[in-house]
């Protein structure tokens, strides 16, 4: 007797069981480079680790920023039973990052889509993330294949949050994004407009270096929840230098961070 024609598989692949323990995945993305997402993810993860469970995965593969703002780039991974143990940071955040696989800050990682989309399924499904509330993914500048990836190894991922910065161009940049996400058939939770406003260290006024409002303004038009503003101050860049997140520190930032984490955790939980 001839067998059955084999079955189409419809929908999109089953989720990874080894990522079975997480509850919550969110990437962290922009249509572009250097707008903050690392300090974004980074701060949002140690603040939702004051209340949750919390793994960090740096998806920039190429330029791998988190172990540094989170003051562990001297350290090894392990491999352990269950899989590669994340490193712990004293912020209660685990992170994995290829930071952690170069033999020094300078190494450039030169590597085709399929390489990172292989190094991206690692970080997920063969890290023992055990059980997790969230896992926050900073992923590489633009529309790259790390997000496809993700959205292919993550099926049920929760969303995707966009940082832009205040000027026109965040329109843009954000437009990119969206039609991004859109793609990846994956919902964008909202935009944190980053570098919103310069506040004098000296005087402590506010002057509007790339104006204001730019990412509120794309929330608006693209009908997204507005996370929040978070202003360009000079603490940031030293706490994220000297691995000290700012969400940790008594700046006003850290409050701002607190804000939009706990805007992120209602939309995300309400969402389920
Ligand atoms: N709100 C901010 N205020 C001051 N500096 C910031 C702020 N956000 C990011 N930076 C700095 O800008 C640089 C780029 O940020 P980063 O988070 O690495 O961006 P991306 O991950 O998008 O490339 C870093 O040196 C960072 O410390
Ligand atoms: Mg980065």
């Amino acid at each position: 007797m001839n067998k059955p024609p084999p079955q189409p598989i419809i929908g999109p692949p089953p989720k990874s069981t080894k990522y079975k323990g997480v509850k919550h995945t969110i990437m962290v993305m922009s249509g572009k480079g250097g707008v903050g997402k690392s300090t974004v993810s980074v701060n949002i993860s140690v603040t939702l680790a004051k209340k949750f469970k919390v793994g960090l995965i740096d998806a920039d593969i190429n330029g791998p920023d988190d172990p540094k703002m989170l003051g562990v780039s001297d350290a090894q991974i392990e491999a352990g039973d269950a899989g590669i143990i994340p490193v712990s940071s004293k912020y209660g955040v685990d992170v994995i990052s290829m930071g952690f696989l170069l033999p020094n800050e300078d190494t450039a990682v030169i590597w085709r889509g399929a390489l990172r989309h292989k190094a991206i399924q690692q970080f997920l499904e063969d890290v023992a993330w055990g059980e997790r509330d969230y896992i926050i993914l900073d992923m590489p500048p633009g529309t790259g294949d790390e997000g496809l990836s993700v959205a292919q190894l993550v099926p049920d991922a929760d969303g995707i949050i966009i940082v832009v910065t205040p000027q026109d161009v965040a329109l843009l940049d954000a437009r990119k994004a969206m039609n991004f996400a859109t793609q990846l058939k994956l919902p964008v939770l909202g935009i944190i407009e980053n570098m919103s406003g310069f506040v004098c260290p000296h005087c402590g006024e506010t002057a509007n270096i790339f104006k204001t409002g730019g990412g509120e303004e794309a929330a608006k038009k693209y009908n997204v929840p507005f996370l929040g503003r978070i202003p360009l101050v000079s603490e940031v860049v030293v706490s994220s230098d000297n691995g000290t997140p700012i969400a940790v520190t008594d700046n006003v930032v850290a409050k701002i961070f607190s804000d939009i984490t706990d805007r992120i955790v209602e939309i995300v939980e309400k969402r389920k």
